[in-house]
């Protein structure tokens, strides 16, 4: 098992300096809140069928959206609706958030890890090439920080094995692959709305689909595989046939995310002008190299700016001197014991203690990254 360096730096607090994250609030968040606070629905009522409705139409999902208490819960479901058994084997990314990968666990399942483009920081599709076999039942790929991965190869492995790709878009939302919303391309895409998401709800997240049918299954999982509409309706005799989760999101965080979804457009285009800022004063400084392979067919969500550099300690110490936060954020997934994995991953090992998280939220300014760049181009 791999043991990732140590580096850890305690967490700056906003009047400290530049931090990592930071949420988005929207505008209209508070008065969206307190409206529900002052009515009827604060748990899952119709502001949540409402979020639903606009989030399809906003980022033009063709299948159906269930919204879910957090993106962990999503996957969950999306594991569960692409019919991931016990003892299964699913190709997931190595480097990704555990929240990928968990949710496998509670199924049984078995998640084979596939090794990282050092470029991208997503799953490396030679590596994906050669785990795939007649074993595996799935495949999951995480776009990291927002840059989508490669999903013509992907889906064309997909289609080879006949089985299912399902999209960790948790980083993603707002990003497209040749001129196509996520969510249009997989038969499962999930998404998070967890606290420093481009959008959030406090919590929360949602699972889209492509194939209409499975929607009331996926409803009825959500929450303890009861047909919540039939109940509603005054039929309390319903049976329960299936084992179901209490997954549903909130009324309080369908507001929150209404509010966002409204201001959506400007935040995405703020971040990205961020992104864009730090690329063109890093691209040419000699150290570091932009985790980015800028193909055409991908645009970016501008979650996380992420860079290449050597002695990480000394860049991270030398940012934080000048009371800038950064950090690894996510870590390779064989280092928990949980996955019990023996495998061995060079392309991992190459960047494991290279790859460093900037600041990117829309509590920064232009000339804030500008700022950052600057102590970088000094070096460290
Ligand atoms: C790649 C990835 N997948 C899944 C999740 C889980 O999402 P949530 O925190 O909403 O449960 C996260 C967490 O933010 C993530 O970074």
């Amino acid at each position: 098992m791999a043991r990732a360096p140590k580096n850890d730096l305690p967490m700056m607090s906003t009047d400290e300096g530049i931090v990592l994250f930071h949420p988005h609030m929207p505008k209209k968040a508070k008065q969206y809140v307190c409206d529900t606070l002052d009515g009827r629905w604060i748990g899952q009522g119709p502001k949540v069928d409402l979020f639903e409705a606009r989030f399809r139409a906003q980022f033009q999902q063709p299948g159906p959206c269930v919204s879910t208490g957090s993106g962990t819960d999503a996957l969950h479901l999306a594991y569960l609706l692409a019919g991931i058994k016990p003892g299964d084997e699913v190709l997931v990314p190595l480097f990704t958030c555990t929240a990928t990968n968990i949710p496998l666990l509670y199924i049984g399942a078995k998640p084979r890890f596939v090794d990282v483009d050092p470029r991208t920081l997503n799953l490396s599709i030679e590596d994906l090439k050669r785990k795939i076999s007649d074993r595996t039942r799935a495949i999951v790929c995480v776009h990291y920080g927002g840059l989508p991965c490669d999903m013509a190869e992907i889906r064309a492995l997909a289609d080879q094995y006949r089985i299912p790709v399902i999209e960790d878009a948790a980083h993603a939302l707002g990003a497209t692959y040749d001129g196509k919303p996520l969510g249009a391309i997989s038969e499962f895409t999930m998404y998070s709305f967890q606290a420093i998401k481009q959008l959030t709800t406090g919590d929360g997240g949602l699972v889209t689909f492509l194939d209409e049918s499975l929607a009331p299954l996926a409803r009825r999982l959500r929450w303890f595989g009861i047909d919540r509409t039939d109940k509603q309706k005054g039929i309390w005799d319903n049976d329960i046939t299936e084992v179901g989760y209490k997954y549903q999101m909130t009324d309080i965080g369908a507001a929150i995310g209404l509010a966002g979804l409204e201001e959506f457009d400007q935040t995405l285009a703020y971040r990205r002008a961020l992104y864009r800022r730090y690329v063109e004063n890093l691209k040419k400084v000699s150290g570091i190299a932009i985790v980015n392979d800028f193909d055409p067919r991908k645009e970016h969500a501008a979650w996380l700016f992420t860079i290449l550099v050597e002695s990480r300690l000394e860049c991270q110490l030398k940012l934080r001197s000048r009371r800038i936060e950064s950090a690894q954020t996510h870590f390779r997934n064989d280092r928990y014991t949980v996955f019990g994995c023996n495998e061995t991953f060079p392309a991992m090992d190459s960047i494991d203690d290279k790859y460093l998280v900037l600041p990117l939220h829309t509590r920064m300014s232009l000339e804030q990254v500008d700022s950052i760049c600057e102590v970088l181009q000094e070096g460290w």
